[in-house]
Order: C-alpha cells, then sequence, then structure tokens
C-alpha cells in the first residue's frame, strides 16, 4: 500500500497522468501523505500538473487534506500561479461543499432549517463570541479583515447594509464612514439582546432588525454596501443571498462576503475567505 502511494508521488511529480490512472486501478491509495506531509495531489498541485490533478481528484483524492503547514493542495497551486490546476481544485472543492452541505442539511433536520445554533445560548468574553460547543463565532484578532471589509462595502459611501452583527466588529469600522444609513440584520436573540445593551438601537443612522435573513430579506430596501457574515449556515444558504443581490444592491454598489469554505481535514473554528464583488 505504501509502495504505491509513493509511486503515486513520484508520477505526480512527474505529472504523468498515465501513470497515475494505472497505479490507482491496481489500488494505490490516493489519499497516501509521504515523508513530507504531502500528498500525490498536493504534489500535482504545487507543480502545477493540471491533467495529474485532474486524474487524482477523478479517483477520490481529498482536495481538502492539510500539509504539516496547514496549506491545501489549492492553496499550494495558487501561490504557484498555477491557473489550470487551481481552478480544478477550487471547482472539486466547491462541488464537494454544494453536496456534503446538502447532505448535512438533510442528515441535521430532513430538509428544514438547522436552528440548532440559533436555539442554543452564545457567550460573549472580552475577545470571543462562543456558541453553546465553545467554538468560536466571532474573535477579536479578525479586526482588521472586517475593517477591510467596511473600507470596502463603504467605498461608495450611501446606505449599508450587515447581516450577522457577531462582535460587532465590522458594524463598529463602518460606523467610522458615516454612512447615509447602516441596517444590521441579526438572528440570534442573545445577540441581538447584546447590540440592545450596547445602544446599537439609539445610533442616528441605524436600523437593527432582529431575524434570520431569509425572513426578512423581501422587506429591505437597496443599497449601496452589503456585508455578509453569518454563523452555522451552509453554502447553499451563502448561494441563496447571492442570488438576493441583484435586487439588493444598487448599481455600481459593493458587496463583500466572509465565510468558511476552505479545505479544513485538519482545521478547527471557521477559518475565512474572503473575496469582494464590485456590481458596476
Ligand atoms: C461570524 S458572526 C459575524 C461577525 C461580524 N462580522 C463581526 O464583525 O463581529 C456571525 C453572526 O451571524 C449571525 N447569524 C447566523 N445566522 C444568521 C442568519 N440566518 N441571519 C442573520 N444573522 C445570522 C450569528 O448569530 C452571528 O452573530
Amino acid at each position: 500500500m505504501e509502495e504505491g502511494g509513493k509511486q503515486l508521488c513520484e508520477a505526480a511529480k512527474n505529472g504523468d497522468a498515465e501513470k497515475l490512472k494505472t497505479l490507482i486501478d491496481s489500488g494505490a491509495d490516493v489519499s497516501y501523505f509521504d515523508g513530507e506531509g504531502l500528498t500525490p495531489l498536493m504534489h500535482a498541485a504545487q507543480l502545477g500538473h493540471a491533467a495529474a490533478v485532474k486524474a487524482l481528484l477523478e479517483a477520490g483524492a481529498p482536495w481538502n487534506a492539510l500539509n504539516p503547514s496547514n496549506i491545501s493542495a489549492g492553496d499550494l497551486a495558487m501561490n504557484a500561479g498555477h491557473e489550470e490546476a487551481y481552478e480544478l481544485l477550487l471547482n472539486a472543492g466547491i462541488q464537494a461543499e454544494l453536496v456534503l452541505g446538502t447532505i448535512a442539511r438533510r442528515e441535521n433536520n430532513n430538509g428544514e432549517w438547522n436552528d440548532d445554533y440559533l436555539e442554543d445560548r452564545v457567550s460573549f468574553s472580552e475577545d470571543k463570541l462562543m456558541d453553546a460547543e465553545n467554538k468560536a463565532v466571532m474573535m477579536a484578532w479578525e479586526n482588521p479583515l472586517m475593517e477591510a471589509h467596511a473600507k470596502a462595502v463603504c467605498s461608495n459611501g450611501g446606505h449599508i447594509l450587515n447581516i450577522g452583527f457577531g462582535m460587532g466588529l465590522v458594524d463598529t469600522a463602518i460606523q467610522k464612514y458615516s454612512p447615509a444609513s447602516h441596517t444590521i440584520v441579526e438572528a440570534h436573540p442573545n445577540v441581538f439582546q447584546r447590540m440592545l445593551d450596547d445602544g446599537w438601537d439609539k445610533k442616528e443612522n441605524v436600523t437593527i432588525i432582529c431575524g434570520r435573513w431569509q425572513d426578512v430579506v423581501h422587506e429591505l430596501p437597496t443599497f449601496d454596501g452589503i456585508f455578509f457574515d453569518t454563523y452555522g449556515e451552509y453554502y447553499d444558504d451563502l448561494r441563496e443571498f447571492h442570488q438576493q443581490l441583484p435586487v439588493l444592491l444598487k448599481p455600481g454598489g459593493i458587496y463583500s462576503f466572509f465565510n468558511g469554505l476552505c479545505g479544513g481535514l485538519k482545521m478547527d473554528g471557521d477559518l475565512h475567505n474572503w473575496w469582494y464583488y464590485d456590481y458596476t
């Protein structure tokens, strides 16, 4: 078994897709980690061998496995500028998230909304917001990212929407830009109570809405900037929110979001990626 794995790594380094297929057909383990903690897929990805990446993904190689530095095959391809290999890995990740999200949703609640997180208590400490399982919903170290998101979504000024208050980091940053209006949608009752305790309902340009975005989105006006960062949701929810954007965002408006969709076989918590879209 180990010998097969080593041979796979060798073939992956050489970009030999035919050899990979022969080895896979003879039972070699595509999940093999070599002495450096790299899988065959990571070797193919970091050298930009797209055909080898494709063959390994088709054989079920784990796209989200991490090397000892917590780096996935997708990261390796991206860092080395191998666009084709990176696209293959990104698509594999998105497809897996879609399928796993749908299965998880069905298993959890027969297709109904997963409201475990929203029904359980959350707790605040100085630098964290934790859920009932002691997993971090939000942490203070994310502040610089939140400030960057706020800067992006406020760059046109005007009317701003934020979905998911958490620790209020992004909302505090948004307030520094003095938007014409600042609407915040928050679903968790404990978090919402915290917003009231901290006087967010008293701020002149702020409207706070207690509820799931799914339940209130159709009553919202349009915005010049929108930020989205929820917790305990699935990729499907993010996609569903993105489908609302053509109506919710004014022409030329800026949208940015935070999510937990990156590879995470060895990861705890919620490491976020970020992108922003400019709907011009
Ligand atoms: C990661 S935190 C947001 C952190 C925030 N960006 C900050 O800067 O502190 C996610 C928040 O989204 C809220 N949330 C989860 N699901 C939601 C939903 N469907 N609609 C609105 N808010 C939701 C959670 O209660 C939580 O407060």
